[in-house]
């Protein structure tokens, strides 16, 4: 179907009580009232709104009490209605309970018309009737799969750092498209023969942005995240028995999104004789990536600053699905950035910033940004009573910016360019 469910946000809030709201009187009703509905989403409990084409069509929220959790509505736009979008809305919802550590989901939902008129007469009130569902040991919940997760020190991120990640409208696209949405409505995708990935490696210079992009996309499939790193796995003694050990547990888990950072470090181009004593690592890892492969709900997502020195068999498109270069931000993409580092201050004049940071990395952008906040921050201690606008100014921009030395320099961005002519598969 052509809905994405993300987490509730703040700003979903009007949109979900307008859904409560209307669908309450198409019979959608529950026993918890609507300002119990309201004091539950403010307070952060688990909540999944649907959307499509950028409308909310659809949300479900629950309240947890300990170990047991409520789902307290899940409210369907009318011309949503069965179609599917109510279970869901629940799988969704389960989920995030299940990361809550919740043993047992209870649904009361108001039943047709069962009960006569016995209670009425003996001094009830009528309040919805209710058929008492009841969940025990949700599936996922398994304590060998949470104490996995623990082990692996994965954890579920925040909904929303999709929509954080501001600019790089062409990558995000491409990993939209390629990725989320595949993994996403994998029957949808099935249907027109398109495989979902499961293993893709993001490449470029440091600071761009991979990592960010890496856990953009769990936080966007609501899919537990694992690093794996290799420097803590080799602590264990053997990197390749450690690595082996890892993935097993990986493979106990329901979804998961494994992210392994500086990739050529365990996987060197195996002719290499200085790396030789990498050989076993990437051998083990060339066996295991294909039987990882073999799971759904599961993605591995490897970053590397330097594609060309990884193992070549390593890349092969039967272990990787993409490769996907993640450059230095366009001006749209730093125009974005910067918009957001100086929000306070609509009189920053964008462009200059724009045009004065050519090949800055995200990375040094908010480093830029945070020296020229502090600039600001020390005038105004100097300045006495506060009086200056609060944030940097344009000036402190441009100050931080003409001593800021670029992370990427012209050398490694024509190694850039040469890479994604012989490595990129999109
Ligand atoms: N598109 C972006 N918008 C805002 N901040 C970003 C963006 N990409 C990266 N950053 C910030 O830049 C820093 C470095 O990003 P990171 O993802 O660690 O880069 P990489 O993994 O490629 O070295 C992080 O602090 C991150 O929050
Ligand atoms: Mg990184």
């Amino acid at each position: 179907m052509n809905w994405l469910i993300h987490d509730y946000r703040e700003d979903d809030l009007a949109a979900v009580v307008h859904l409560i709201d209307v669908t309450a009187e198409l019979g959608q009703e529950s026993v918890f009232s609507l300002a119990e509905c309201i004091g539950a989403l403010t307070t952060r409990q688990p909540a999944v709104v649907a959307v499509s084409e950028g409308q909310p069509i659809g949300a479900a929220l629950a309240c947890v009490a300990g170990d047991r959790a409520w789902v307290m509505r899940i409210a369907i736009a009318p011309a949503w209605r069965g179609r599917g979008l109510a279970s869901a809305l629940l799988r969704e919802l389960e989920r995030r309970l299940v990361a809550a550590r919740v043993r047992r989901i209870a649904y009361v939902l108001p039943e047709e018309e069962l009960l006569g008129e016995g209670l009425r007469n003996a001094g009830y009130t009528r309040r919805p009737a209710v058929a008492y569902f009841e969940k025990a040991e949700p599936a996922g919940a398994s304590a060998t799969a949470t104490a996995s997760l623990d082990e692996l020190g994965g954890r579920l991120l925040p909904g929303d750092l999709w929509a954080e990640v501001a600019g790089m409208e062409a990558e995000k696209d491409v990993i939209e498209r390629r990725i989320v949405l595949p993994l996403a409505a994998p029957e949808r995708a099935a249907r027109h023969g398109v495989l979902p990935p499961r293993a893709i490696a993001l490449f470029g210079p440091p600071g761009t942005g991979k990592t960010t992009f890496a856990r953009a996309v769990a936080s966007r499939l609501g899919w537990p995240f694992v690093e794996l790193l290799p420097s803590r796995l080799a602590d264990e003694g053997n990197l390749a028995a450690a690595l082996r050990t890892a993935f097993a547990r990986v493979a106990e888990l329901e979804r998961v999104l494994v992210f392994i950072d500086e990739v050529e470090e365990i996987a060197p181009v195996r002719s290499v004789p200085a790396q030789s004593g990498m050989h076993g690592v990437t051998n083990e890892l060339l066996k295991l990536i294909p039987r990882f492969r073999e799971g759904e709900e599961r993605l591995l997502v490897c970053a590397t600053n330097s594609i060309r020195s990884l193992d070549p068999a390593f890349l092969r498109p039967g272990r990787f699905d993409y490769l996907i270069p993640i450059g230095t931000p366009d001006a749209a993409a730093r125009s974005a950035i910067w918009s957001r580092y100086a929000a306070q201050r609509p009189d920053v004049d964008l462009d200059a910033l724009v045009a004065a940071s050519g090949r800055l990395t995200p990375a040094d952008i908010e480093h830029v940004a945070r020296t020229a906040a502090q600039s600001a921050f020390e005038r105004d201690l100097g300045a006495g009573p506060a009086t200056a606008p609060a944030g940097a100014g344009t000036a402190d921009y441009l100050d931080a910016l003409s001593h800021c030395r670029p992370t990427v320099t012209p050398a490694m961005i024509d190694q850039f360019t040469a890479d994604i002519a012989s490595h990129a598969r999109l």
